[in-house]
Order: C-alpha cells, then sequence, then structure tokens
C-alpha cells in the first residue's frame, strides 16, 4: 500500500508537468484529487486496513494529498503568469498612440440664436414664459382680435385639428392672452419662444414650421417710446452697435398702432441685393402697442394698462448673421450645414 502511495504521487506529479492549460488542470484535479480519485478511495477506506497499518498508511497519504495540492496551486500560478507573458509580448500595448477622437456635439444654430436672444432680454428684465403649441382658434385668433373669418386671418393659412376648435398655433401671440390671464393685474415683462405652424408652400424663405419669440409688456405708463427704445437696443445687442434700423407703420389685428422693424441688410451692408430685394433693408419682427381688446380679453382695464409685443423669428435673424440663404437649410439635418455653427 505504500508502495502504491509513493507511485501514485510520482505519476500524479509527473502528469501535472504535462498540464498546459486550464482545461487539463481541471482534469488533472478530479484525476487524481477529487472525491472519485485512487488517493481519496485509500484514504476514504482506511477503517478498512487492518489496525496495525493504519497510522503509516494514514500519515503518508496525508502527506501525498498535501503535496498534490501545493504542486497544483503552483502549476495553477504558473499557467496564469504564462498566460499574461504571453498576452503581453504577442500583442504589445503602444500607449503611444494617440486615442480616438471623440466627436463633440454643438448645439443647432437656431438653438445658439434663441439663447443669445434669452440672454439679451433676460437683462432687459424680461423672463422665459413657455405656452402650448397646440392652441385653440379662440386664442390664436379670437381673443387676439381676429372674429372667425375676418379677412386678417387669411394673414395665417392654418393646420386644422380632426378635434373642432383645436389648431396649431399660427404664431406665439396666443401666449400673450396666457400670461396676461396668469399675472393678471400684476405688470408683465415676458419673452414666449417656441414653434409655429403654417401650411404653407415651402420655399428658401418660409416653412411649415418655424420658431417664434414673442415679446411682451404689459404696465401702467407704458408708451411707444418704450417699445422703439427696447427693440433697437435688442437690435444693436444682437447685430451690432453700428446697424441701421428703421421702423415701418403696419397692421396687425391684436396691435394699435403696429409697425414692422427693418435692419439695414447685413450681407450688403444696405447696397442692395437679392436677400433685400434691392431695397437695402431686411424686415426682422413685427409689433405694436397691445389692442385695448386684446388687454381687456387678458384682464387688463385698457384705461388703466398699456403694453407693447413683439414677434421675430430667430431663423430669420440667425440667417442674417450668418449669411443664409435659404431657410430650409434648418430642418434638413445636414451635418455639413450643421458643423459650420
Ligand atoms: N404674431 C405676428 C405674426 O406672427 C407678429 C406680431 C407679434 C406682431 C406681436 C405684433 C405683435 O406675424
Amino acid at each position: 500500500m505504500l508502495n502504491q502511495l509513493d507511485q501514485l504521487e510520482r505519476e500524479a506529479l509527473a502528469q501535472l508537468a504535462e498540464a498546459g492549460d486550464a482545461a487539463a488542470l481541471e482534469a488533472w484535479r478530479v484525476t487524481y484529487l477529487g472525491k472519485k480519485s485512487r488517493l481519496m478511495t485509500i484514504l476514504g477506506d482506511l477503517g478498512k486496513l487492518p489496525p496495525a497499518e493504519r497510522p503509516a498508511i494514514g500519515r503518508r497519504g496525508n502527506e501525498v494529498k498535501r503535496a498534490l495540492e501545493a504542486a497544483y496551486a503552483e502549476r495553477v500560478a504558473a499557467l496564469k503568469q504564462e498566460e499574461l507573458e504571453r498576452s503581453l509580448t504577442a500583442a504589445p500595448l503602444d500607449v503611444t498612440l494617440p486615442g480616438r477622437p471623440v466627436e463633440i456635439g454643438r448645439l443647432h444654430p437656431v438653438t445658439q440664436t434663441l439663447r443669445e436672444i434669452y440672454a439679451v432680454c433676460a437683462e432687459m428684465g424680461f423672463q422665459v414664459y413657455r405656452s402650448r403649441e397646440v392652441e385653440t382658434d379662440e386664442m390664436n385668433f379670437q381673443l387676439l382680435n381676429i372674429p372667425p373669418h375676418h379677412p386678417a386671418r387669411d394673414m395665417w393659412s392654418t393646420f386644422y385639428t380632426t378635434v373642432p376648435g383645436v389648431i396649431l398655433r399660427t404664431h406665439t401671440s396666443p401666449g400673450q392672452i396666457r400670461v396676461m390671464r396668469a399675472y393678471c393685474p400684476e405688470p408683465i415683462r415676458v419673452i414666449l419662444p417656441g414653434m409655429c405652424y403654417r401650411y404653407e408652400q415651402i420655399t428658401a424663405r418660409s416653412e411649415i414650421q418655424f420658431t417664434q419669440v414673442e415679446g411682451l409688456a404689459v404696465g401702467r405708463h407704458i408708451t411707444m417710446a418704450d417699445l422703439k427704445g427696447t427693440l433697437v437696443e435688442f437690435a444693436r445687442r444682437m447685430f451690432g452697435a453700428d446697424r441701421r434700423y428703421r421702423f415701418r407703420a403696419s397692421y396687425f389685428p391684436f396691435t394699435e398702432p403696429s409697425a414692422e422693424m427693418d435692419i439695414e441688410c447685413v450681407i450688403c451692408d444696405g447696397k442692395g441685393c437679392p436677400v433685400c430685394k434691392y431695397t437695402g433693408w431686411v424686415e426682422i419682427l413685427g409689433a405694436g402697442m397691445v389692442h385695448p381688446v386684446v388687454l381687456r380679453n387678458g384682464g387688463y382695464d385698457p384705461d388703466v394698462y398699456s403694453g407693447y409685443a413683439w414677434g421675430m423669428g430667430p431663423q430669420r435673424i440667425t440667417m442674417l448673421r450668418y449669411q443664409i440663404n435659404d431657410i430650409r437649410y434648418f430642418w434638413e439635418n445636414d451635418l455639413r450645414f450643421l458643423e459650420q455653427f
């Protein structure tokens, strides 16, 4: 029996030296140290031996077991080391290679303009007020002094929904009513940015979906002079102090008097070009003193309160600032265009 153990040990150690990978090592462990291995069987059956032989066989058996376990652990560690060395030499890691460039996204040019508008308006005391894009006919038209069938509706070709009286807003002006009703009788100074929709032919100058920024100030003793001062200051900060501006009389049902503001064409510096249709001027916004009917619809007594409002297109402003000649670029999602900003 003792001879058998010696031989077992020699055989196991020899086999272990041959085991070259994890699978072979595991097979070896099962064969020589597993529950059904010869060694374990001998140790398990000690009780069946004559009492005189038990101590010697038991001692030697445990010795062999410890020796095999130690040799096994050593071999596992050695193999691991070998593998590590192999992987390090096989695919050497070049730490001097430049990293893969990370593509950095950017804000859409219109979003950049919007944020500048927010910043300039914030300095002048205007808060941002968000209003809904899906509106009622009542808010978008009637409360803004545009009754059903009024010819002024032709100014806004409308997307109707299948729900009677519910439309996509054609301008940000319905937000005027919502803001007035929310704050009445407090004084108001807000801008209302957001998407508007018009059922129109898509051309280089108009899209069916576009952003507007509405401005609204309501309080006591507000005059046309406040309107002009605010808008000229706004335009100076957006386009530079040297540009010239002009106001032209205009018509909107919800303002009285109404005006439109032009900026000296930034493309030709006022000399005349296709963008300004050879006039030297480009329209940037519509504005006016809030109509008494609209003030009343918002909850304000027009004998006590007055206000001014304007509406402008950040896309148009972006086009002027960057000399973009077609509004359709903004929605095309062509990276060659967007990456320039
Ligand atoms: N809502 C008008 C438009 O979309 C612009 C405007 C706003 C005019 C506020 C006057 C006052 O054409």
